[in-house]
């Protein structure tokens, strides 16, 4: 890939102050101006697969209920009772047809609609059924996720995502199931999370293992209309900064082995992994349950992120497919929620039946992504696991190794907003995508778009 950390256009520069990160007022904005203009990733499509599947995705102060209905149709309302207000659902997750407030008991099906009023007679004005339905807001479903915007003016969800909707689709993510379902309670603003995901120049200093893996200088940005950007890495490889190893790093071994690749032939080659692992997946992809044709050679070895504007991040890789995603604390600036959903290829076993190759080191679930390292495999669902940022720094709980050296730096970044001796960020051209990702902040706060 080309060499080139610079933006593809001109990034309108906008100073990136504390206040953003920190005030309780710029909270309250960005509640009104961008969280309810935006499209937002709201959990996995596979939640309501079946009608009377159901899940509440909770963005404080609101709480969002996505459902299919009986007729198969997906629908997003307000989870919020039209009668006195209550909050309607108050698990995570499931299947009902019909919906009952805990307060009163109204009973409201699944598609919305409001199916019983208990004393009905008490209410002598009548009770006028088509205004009381659960209040609807829209919905979309792409990438293995329901989208939701509470803006009934705003873009399609296909205007939204622009280009980068076909840029994605040859990695069939709408083809994997999750296989984790975490949430870490941060102590630092949303923002802070993720722009710590719109930049490679940290990755040297706080993720030492990437420089075995990934060639992170020589990686290309891209940054498109609506704030959203871009970032492609080789994989299979080393810093190219670094004095290159003699001998191939064990952070790529095992999934050399997976492909039937010997340690030993790369023996000062090390350089030349990238491309044959390329060649072995092509060639051994069927064999292994993988249909790797509609993706590019580099993309059979290499990672790719998008950052959705405003809070999801997309990590692809042909096996496995990451959906992070930060949201706000209900009233403090100082805390945010950063979900993690991971999900993965499933092995075609009628693709491996029909392989053409025999691969002795045939296996079920075969290892050949950087990420696999979870415990479920994607035939059960997992639990939702949720868990303070000291559960991750204590070593209780793991996001994977990158994520928590990052959840270990971020808590102090937030401290360090509401010093005196910090007034602004000062960026470099490798952030690039930190800068075109506020200058987004700014127009939806400032409701200007040209
Ligand atoms: S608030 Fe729901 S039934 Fe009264
Ligand atoms: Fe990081």
């Amino acid at each position: 890939m080309a060499q080139t950390n610079k933006p593809s256009g001109p990034v309108p520069f906008t100073r990136i102050t504390a206040d953003r990160y920190i005030s309780p007022e710029y909270m309250l904005q960005e509640r009104d101006k961008l969280w309810a203009k935006t499209w937002l990733v709201a959990g996995v499509a596979q939640d309501v697969a079946e009608p009377g599947d159901f899940f509440v995705f909770d963005l404080e102060p609101e709480s969002i209920i996505v459902s299919r209905a009986e007729d198969g149709t997906i629908n997003a309302f307000y989870n919020v009772c039209q009668h006195r207000g209550a909050r309607l659902l108050l698990t995570d997750q499931g299947a009902m047809e019909t919906y009952t407030c805990p307060y009163h008991g109204w009973v409201y099906n699944n598609d919305g609609s409001l199916c019983e009023v208990p004393e009905e007679d008490k209410f002598s004005r009548g009770v006028p059924r088509e205004g009381l339905s659960l209040q609807t807001l829209r919905v979309d479903v792409w990438a293995g996720a329901v989208w939701v915007c509470m803006d009934n003016n705003a873009p399609s969800l296909q205007e939204y995502l622009g280009p980068i909707i076909e840029m994605i689709e040859p990695f069939r993510p709408g083809d994997m199931r999750l296989v984790e379902d975490q949430t870490c309670r941060l102590e630092c603003n949303w923002k802070a999370v993720f722009d710590n995901f719109g930049e490679l120049y940290h990755v040297e200093h706080i993720h030492p293992q990437h420089e075995l893996i990934f060639d992170c200088p020589t990686s290309t940005a891209e940054y498109f209309n609506g704030g959203h950007t871009r970032v492609l890495i080789d994989g299979f490889t080393v810093n190219s900064r670094l004095p290159i190893p003699e001998e191939v790093p064990p952070t790529q071994w095992a999934q050399m082995k997976a492909l039937g690749m010997k340690r030993e032939n790369y023996k000062g080659r090390v350089l030349d992994v990238r491309r044959d692992v390329q060649l072995r997946k092509r060639e051994l992809g069927p064999s292994l349950g993988y249909n790797y044709d509609s993706l590019s050679d580099d993309q059979l070895s290499d990672i790719v992120q998008y950052n959705i504007f405003p809070n999801a991040v997309l990590v692809l890789q042909p096996e496995e497919f990451w959906i992070l995603r930060s949201r706000p604390h209900a009233t403090d600036p100082n805390k945010c929620y950063w979900d993690k959903f991971a999900l993965r290829m499933l092995p075609d076993v009628q693709l491996q039946e029909n392989a053409k190759v025999e691969f002795p080191a045939l296996q079920n679930r075969a290892n050949v992504s950087f990420n696999l390292d979870q415990d479920s495999d994607g035939t059960v669902r997992p639990e939702h696991d949720e868990f303070d940022q000291e559960a991750i720094i204590a070593g209780e709980k793991t996001m994977t190794i990158t994520l928590d050296q990052d959840i270990h730096l971020i808590r102090d970044v937030q401290k360090g907003m509401h010093s005196r001796g910090f007034k602004e960020a000062w960026l470099n051209d490798d952030e690039s995508r930190v800068q075109h990702y506020h200058s987004w902040i700014d127009k939806y706060i400032n409701q200007q778009f040209n």
